[in-house]
């Protein structure tokens, strides 16, 4: 019996700092398709070579790429008693390809973060990363303790070449008219939970522990 949650949202709402809270407490892998795509890229390998230019213009990266990764990731043992989706599905196409990722007895929850326009801009705007090790921090809101710095692994933050205002207007759109419109799939399932995602981590914590366990 497999857990499975998606996260859902527009870009920068926290789809991937909730999904590591909660990769954490609830021992499941966090797959990011966005992370997996940047590995990808950063290792210059065949996917990421094709990936790069998308990603850096906020476009979908084709279908049959993203599944390849997916499919590569969700089969690596340590998925095996379930995993946290952030980043997948974003369109028609995709969905049908998750629709058959699933197996019987899957225990299924899909959460649709929310939140303005204003705070993902915001939020954007002052995120930085790891360049090792991927995690994620906000100038203000969730600081390293080394200004620069990654407090887990020491590596370098650096921003996001997808988080200029033009790019962050291209993905908000993306979102906006290919990933909305496939959240009514999983509403019909029964599987949809909207969540506030405006404050801070730990009261979007509580609103996912609500319904989702
Ligand atoms: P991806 O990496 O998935 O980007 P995204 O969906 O645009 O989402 P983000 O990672 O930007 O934001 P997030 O919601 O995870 O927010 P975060 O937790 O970082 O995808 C990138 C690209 O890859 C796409 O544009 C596309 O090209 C390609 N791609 C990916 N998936 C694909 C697919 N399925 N098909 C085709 N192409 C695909 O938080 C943001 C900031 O806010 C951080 O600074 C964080 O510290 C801060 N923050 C978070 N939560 C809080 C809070 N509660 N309070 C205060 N600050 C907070």
């Amino acid at each position: 019996m497999r857990k499975i949650i998606i996260a859902f949202g527009p870009p920068g709402i926290g789809k991937g700092t909730v999904g590591s809270a909660l990769s954490k407490e609830m021992k499941l892998p966090l797959i990011s398709v966005g992370d997996l795509l940047r590995d990808a890229v950063k290792n210059q390998s065949g996917i990421g070579k094709k990936a790069e230019n998308y990603m850096k213009k906020g476009e979908l990266v084709p279908d049959s790429l993203v599944f390849e990764l997916l499919n590569e990731r969700i089969s690596q043992k340590d998925a095996s008693a379930g995993f946290i989706l952030d980043g997948f599905p974003r369109n028609q196409q995709q969905v049908i390809m998750l629709e058959k990722v699933f197996i019987d007895g899957d225990i299924c929850f899909a959460m649709n973060l929310e939140g303005s326009d204003k705070v993902i801009i915001e939020r954007l705007s002052n995120r930085r990363i790891c360049e090792k090790c991927g995690a994620i921090y906000h100038l203000v809101n969730i600081p390293p303790e080394k200004e620069g710095i990654c407090d887990k692994c020491g590596g370098k933050l650096i921003q996001r070449v997808d988080d200029s205002p033009q790019i962050i207007a291209k993905r908000l759109d993306v979102f906006k008219n290919d990933t909305k419109p496939i959240l009514d799939f999983y509403k019909k399932k029964g599987w949809l939970y909207s969540i506030f995602a405006e404050d801070k981590l730990s009261e979007t914590l509580k609103l996912i522990h609500k319904v989702i366990h």
